[in-house]
C-alpha cells in the first residue's frame, strides 16, 4: 500500500517534469513535444510531431502552412467584457532553410479565437490571415511574427525581423532579430539569418494586464537567463484585441523557399512568468552537425571546385580560340607543308606589332624565328572571306612550294585558319626592292649594276615560273615591291600565284582585278584573264620604273595621271631616251644596256599581247645572247587594228596605258569614234 503510493506520486512527479501540473490548465511546459501526445495539441496543414520530439510547422515544400495549437482555450478574461490578465509565453524556435542566408516566409506564435484558419494564405499571410481581412479588427488576433523574409506590403523592416501583430501582419512594432546581451553589459548583438540557420533561439513574451505593456525578449539557446532589456516591447491595450476566451498556438508558412520552422519547446503561464523550459533536454534541429571547418569546406568546396573548373575552360578555350585552326581531310594530302598555329605564333611573339614587316594588298607580313629550327621567316598574314576555291588554291600554293630557284622566295608552308591563311617564306634580309628605288627606310641608292643584275634575276625567276616547270605559274603582281632582296643582294621573286586567291575565292560578278596600277595589261583588265603574257607586260613597266626610279603611274597638276610607259615612249620618238634615266645614278651607267632595257621595255609594255616578246626571247636580250628586234611603234598600228578587228573593240584599251596620242595617226580615241 506504501509501496504503491510512492510509485504513484514519483509517476506524477516525473510527469509534472515536461507538464506543469499545478493550477489547473492554467499553464504548462513542453521541452519536448515527444511526450506531448496527452497534451494532443491540434495539429493541422503541414505541422506534424517529429520522432525526435521535435514540432515541424512546415515541410519541404513551396507555399504550404501548418499550425499547432494548445487543444484547450485559456480565460483570458476573468469576467466578460473585462480586461485581459497578465501572461507569460516562453518559446524555443529554430529554422532549417535549404539555403544558409535566405528562407521563407516565417513563423508566429498567435493568441485567436479559433484554433483553425480556413482561407488563410501561405507566405507573407504565415498562414494566419490572408489579403481580404489583413488588419480587420474583427480578426481578434494577437501574435508574435518571426518574419524571415522582407515583405513590403506587410512594411516589413528586414528579412529576419521579429514583431508585434495586432489583428494584422504589419506589426505594430518590430526589431531586427538578436538579443542584448548581459554578459557583455547589455551591448545589442545582432543575428542574423546566415548565422541563425538551423541554430535554435529562446523567445519570451510577457503581458502585464494593468500596465497593457508587451515585451518580447530573445536569446540564443545557450544564453539560458532571459535577457533583462527586452528586444522589443509595446504598450498595446489587448483588452481591446482579444475574446474572453482564446486559443494559443503556432502558425507558420513557406513562399518560395522551402523553409522547415520548429517549434522545439514551449510553456506558457496565466498571471505568472512561464515556467522554464529544460533546455538541456530539448532536441536538436535536423540539421548537419554545426562543425565550422565542414561548414566552411560545404560552402568553399563547391564554389573553390566550380572556380577551379570555369578557369580550366577558360584557359583551354582560350588557348584553343588562340591557336585554333582550320583542318579539312582533302588537306591531309599536303600534310608537311602545313605549319601549326603555335609554331608561328611563337615564331613571331605572337604576331606582335614590332615584327611587322610591311603591309602589302593581302595582309601584313611579319618577321619571325622559328622556335626549333632558329629559322628567320617571313610570315604572311592573308585574310581572305570565302572558302571557296581553298582547295585549289592551297594545293596550287603547295605545288608551288615545290618551286626552288634562287631568283624566288621560297615558300615553306601555309597554315590555315577561319578567314586566314598564314604563308610561311624565307626571309629576305634586305627587304624590298622599291625601298631603294624610291629612298625609303634610309635605303641606300643602288647603282646600275646592281640595277642590271636585279632585272636579270627577275627575268630569270620568272623565266623559271613560265617555262621551266612542268605548268606554267603566272605571278601575276610583278612589281617593285614583290621583288625582294635577299642577304648578297640576289633579288628574288615573291607573292607569286597569290594573286590567284581572288581570282578563286572572290565572285564572279565582281570581276576582282588583280594587280597593281599601270602593271596591268589592257586584255587583262577587258577579260580579266591573266596568261604569260600579262605577267611580260608588268615586267615592261618594272623594267621602266628600275631604269627611270619613277612610280609608273603619277599624277601631276597639269596634266592629270601620267602613265611612265607613255612618257618614255614620248623621249624615245624624240631620241631623248637617256633623259628618262633616274636622276640618282648621276649619269653614271652603261648606256647600252640602258637603251636596251628602255627599248625592252617598252616593247614588253605593247598593248598587243603578240607584239610582246615571251620570257625566254627576253633572256636572251638581256644576257646580249640574241639581239634586240628594231623597235618600231609604227608597225603597232596595223597590229592594233587586227587585234580591234579580231576581238572586238573596248574602249577600255584606251585607258591602259597607252594613251595613245604616242601611236601616231592611229589613235585610239579615233578608232572608238569619240
Ligand atoms: N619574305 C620576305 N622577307 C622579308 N620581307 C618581306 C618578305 N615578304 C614581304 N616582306 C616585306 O613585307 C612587305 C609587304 O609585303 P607584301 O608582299 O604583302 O606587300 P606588297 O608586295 O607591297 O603588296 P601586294 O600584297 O599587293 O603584293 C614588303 O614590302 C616587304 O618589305
Ligand atoms: C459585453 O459587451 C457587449 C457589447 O459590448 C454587451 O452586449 C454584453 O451584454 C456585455 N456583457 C456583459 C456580461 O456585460
Ligand atoms: C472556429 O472555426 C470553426 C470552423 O471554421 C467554427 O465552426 C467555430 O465556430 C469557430 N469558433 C469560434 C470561436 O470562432
Ligand atoms: C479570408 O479569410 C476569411 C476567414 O478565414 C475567409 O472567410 C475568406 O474567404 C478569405 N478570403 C480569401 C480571399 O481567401
Ligand atoms: C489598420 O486598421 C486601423 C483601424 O482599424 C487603421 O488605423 C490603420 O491605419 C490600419 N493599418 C493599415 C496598415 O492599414
Ligand atoms: C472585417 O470583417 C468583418 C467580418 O468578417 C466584415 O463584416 C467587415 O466588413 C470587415 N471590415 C473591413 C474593414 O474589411
Ligand atoms: C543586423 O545585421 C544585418 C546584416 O549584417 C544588417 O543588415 C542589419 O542592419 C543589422 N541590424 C542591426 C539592428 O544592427
Ligand atoms: C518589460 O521590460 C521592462 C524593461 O526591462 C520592464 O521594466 C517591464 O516590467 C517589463 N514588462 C513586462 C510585462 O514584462
Ligand atoms: C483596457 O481596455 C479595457 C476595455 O476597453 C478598459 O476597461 C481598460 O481600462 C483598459 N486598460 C488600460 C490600462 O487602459
Amino acid at each position: 500500500m506504501e509501496n504503491h503510493h510512492v510509485l504513484f506520486s514519483a509517476a506524477v512527479f516525473i510527469l509534472c517534469l515536461s507538464l506543469h501540473c499545478t493550477g489547473s490548465e492554467e499553464n504548462f511546459v513542453y521541452s519536448s513535444f515527444a511526450d506531448a501526445g496527452e497534451a494532443n495539441l491540434a495539429l493541422d496543414g503541414a505541422a506534424t510531431i517529429t520522432p525526435e520530439g521535435l514540432l515541424q510547422l512546415t515541410d519541404k515544400v513551396a507555399n504550404i502552412q501548418g499550425h499547432a495549437f494548445y487543444p484547450t482555450p485559456f480565460q483570458f478574461k476573468k469576467q466578460p467584457n473585462g480586461t485581459v490578465q497578465s501572461f507569460s509565453v516562453a518559446f524555443v524556435f529554430g529554422i532549417f532553410s535549404p539555403y544558409p542566408d535566405a528562407s521563407t516566409d516565417g513563423m508566429a506564435f498567435v493568441v485567436a479565437p479559433n484554433k483553425s484558419f480556413p482561407g488563410a494564405s501561405s507566405a507573407q499571410y504565415l498562414g494566419l490571415l490572408n489579403s481580404s481581412n489583413n488588419n480587420n479588427t474583427s480578426n481578434n488576433m494577437f501574435a508574435v511574427e518571426i518574419d524571415t523574409a522582407q515583405n513590403n506590403e506587410m512594411n516589413d523592416i528586414d528579412s529576419y525581423h521579429i514583431g508585434v501583430d495586432i489583428n494584422s501582419l504589419i506589426s505594430e512594432k518590430s526589431h531586427p532579430i538578436g538579443f542584448y546581451d548581459d554578459k557583455h553589459g547589455g551591448v545589442f548583438k545582432n543575428l542574423t539569418l546566415e548565422c541563425s540557420n538551423c541554430k535554435r533561439f529562446q523567445v519570451w513574451v510577457d503581458y502585464n494586464g494593468e500596465t497593457t505593456q508587451i515585451n518580447i525578449t530573445l536569446a540564443p539557446i545557450k544564453v539560458q537567463a532571459k535577457p533583462t532589456r527586452p528586444l522589443l516591447s509595446v504598450i498595446f491595450n489587448l483588452s481591446t484585441v482579444l475574446t474572453d476566451k482564446a486559443y494559443i498556438g503556432f502558425s507558420a508558412a513557406t513562399g518560395p523557399i522551402t523553409s522547415r520552422y520548429y517549434v522545439i519547446g514551449w510553456s506558457f503561464a496565466m498571471n505568472a512568468p512561464a515556467p522554464a523550459i529544460k533546455i538541456a533536454r530539448l532536441p536538436r534541429l535536423p540539421c548537419p552537425r554545426d562543425n565550422s571547418l565542414q561548414k566552411i569546406l560545404k560552402i568553399t568546396l563547391p564554389i573553390v571546385n566550380a572556380a577551379l573548373i570555369f578557369a580550366i575552360i577558360i584557359l583551354l578555350v582560350r588557348r584553343q580560340q588562340r591557336y585554333a585552326e582550320l583542318r579539312e581531310d582533302w588537306e591531309v594530302e599536303f600534310g608537311p607543308h602545313r605549319f601549326s598555329y603555335k609554331d608561328l605564333h611563337n615564331a613571331t611573339e605572337g604576331f606582335k606589332s614590332k615584327h611587322i614587316l610591311g603591309t602589302g594588298g593581302f595582309g601584313k607580313v611579319y618577321k619571325g624565328v622559328l622556335r626549333k629550327s632558329k629559322m628567320e621567316v617571313a610570315v604572311k598574314k592573308v585574310s581572305h572571306g570565302s572558302n571557296q576555291g581553298m582547295k585549289e588554291f592551297i594545293s596550287e600554293v603547295v605545288s608551288i612550294g615545290h618551286l626552288r630557284h634562287r631568283n624566288l622566295v621560297q615558300l615553306l608552308g601555309y597554315c590555315r585558319r577561319k578567314g586566314e591563311l598564314l604563308l610561311v617564306y624565307d626571309y629576305m634580309s634586305n627587304g624590298s626592292l622599291d625601298k631603294y628605288l624610291y629612298g625609303e627606310d634610309n635605303k641606300p641608292v643602288l647603282d646600275w649594276t646592281q640595277r642590271m643584275q636585279i632585272i636579270k634575276d627577275v627575268a630569270s625567276g620568272l623565266f623559271y615560273l613560265h617555262e621551266k616547270w612542268d605548268k606554267v605559274v603566272i605571278h601575276r603582281d610583278i612589281k617593285a615591291s614583290n621583288v625582294l632582296l635577299d642577304s648578297e643582294m640576289n633579288a628574288r621573286l615573291g607573292d607569286f600565284g597569290l594573286a590567284r586567291l581572288y581570282d578563286h575565292g572572290t565572285n564572279p560578278q565582281t570581276t576582282h582585278l588583280v594587280g597593281t596600277m599601270g602593271f596591268i595589261a589592257p586584255e587583262l583588265a577587258r577579260t580579266g584573264k591573266a596568261s604569260p603574257l600579262t605577267d611580260v607586260f608588268a615586267f615592261g613597266t618594272f623594267l621602266l620604273e628600275v631604269t627611270c626610279g619613277r612610280w609608273p603611274v603619277s599624277n601631276s597638276a597639269h596634266h592629270g595621271r601620267k602613265m611612265l610607259v607613255d612618257w618614255v615612249l614620248q623621249h624615245w620618238h624624240r631620241g631623248s631616251l637617256l633623259e628618262t634615266v633616274d636622276p640618282k645614278l648621276h649619269g653614271i651607267y652603261n648606256d647600252d644596256e640602258v637603251c636596251l632595257v628602255l627599248t625592252l621595255g617598252l616593247m614588253c609594255s605593247h598593248p598587243i599581247p603578240n607584239a610582246r616578246p615571251i620570257m625566254r626571247q627576253i633572256m636572251q636580250y638581256l644576257d646580249g645572247d640574241a639581239p634586240l628586234p628594231e623597235f618600231t611603234p609604227a608597225n603597232l598600228s596595223s597590229s592594233l587594228l587586227a587585234m580591234m578587228q579580231d576581238e572586238g573593240f573596248d574602249p577600255y584599251v584606251a585607258q591602259y596605258p597607252w594613251s595613245a596620242n604616242s601611236l601616231g595617226t592611229m589613235t585610239p580615241e579615233i578608232l572608238s569614234g569619240r
